[in-house]
């Protein structure tokens, strides 16, 4: 069966001085959990020491983002054969910040998870409605022209490494949390739309995480529905004490 996921997603945050002392924070507080797989992304200049410092742990290095080319003249790009370099295995991609603030669109979503894959990392591809969306039913034709596009043309293989996190946009960063339920239901929806593409065994398998304003007090309600199979954190990820408890809340 599929393994609870549970990722901190530092964003821009964290000198390289405080990501060490969080991370050392961490790994003492969550030491000796094998059940759940528990992954922090600092920013790009903080993946070295981070790495450094969870080597032997049972921490696993992400990064945020990355390019679908190897190297060349790409000036600010990071590629994933580079974040491999660093000892990353996960790779946030299509964030909703990325797709907001950065123009990113599913078909960059697609070049680079089909790239990070091909090097060997494990994709974090997010999805979610913004409210206006919401408010207007068209919550399930997002996320499908979502998931479509940036996963669509994916072989069984690929889909395999792959994992989705629905994050509403509503909820991130706000302090609005989807109920249970209202996450539930998505996450059976997209869990449908894989089942329909790729069969239900390897719909079976997929580990979907919800993300947005995921906090110690709600953890438990939001982890124990069927097909939400682990959590994406933001803000309560900088918080060693706060990260913990999540990742508790899924065993
Ligand atoms: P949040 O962010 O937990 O601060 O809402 C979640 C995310 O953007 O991944």
């Amino acid at each position: 069966m599929r393994k609870t996921i549970i990722a901190g997603n530092w964003k821009m945050n964290k000198l390289i001085s405080e990501a060490k002392v969080l991370v050392q924070e961490l790994k003492e507080l969550v030491s000796g959990i094998t059940e759940i797989e528990i992954v922090v992304c600092p920013v790009y200049t903080s993946l070295y020491v981070v790495s450094q410092e969870i080597k032997g742990s049972n921490i696993k290095l992400g990064a945020q983002d990355c390019f679908w080319e190897e190297s060349g003249a790409y000036t600010g790009e990071v590629s994933p054969v580079m974040l491999k370099d660093v000892g990353v295995e996960f790779v946030v991609l299509g964030h909703s910040e990325r797709r907001q603030y950065f123009c990113e669109t599913d078909e960059w979503v697609n070049k680079k998870t089909k790239k990070a894959i091909e090097i060997g990392l494990r994709p974090i591809v997010c999805v979610g409605e913004k409210l206006e969306e919401r408010e207007a039913g068209k919550t399930f034709s997002i996320i499908e022209k979502q998931l479509e596009g940036g996963l669509g043309n994916l072989s069984p293989e690929e889909i395999k490494k792959v994992v989705i996190a629905y994050e509403p946009v509503w909820a991130i960063g706000t302090g609005k949390t989807a109920t249970p339920e209202q996450a539930q239901e998505v996450h059976k929806f997209i869990r449908n739309w894989l089942s329909e593409k790729f069969g239900d065994e390897i719909a079976e398998g997929i580990t979907i995480q919800y993300g947005g304003s995921v906090k110690p007090g709600n953890a438990k309600d939001l982890l124990s529905q069927k097909d939400i199979d682990g959590a994406l954190v933001g803000g309560a990820s900088l918080k060693a004490q706060d990260f913990a408890q999540i990742i508790k809340a899924g065993l």
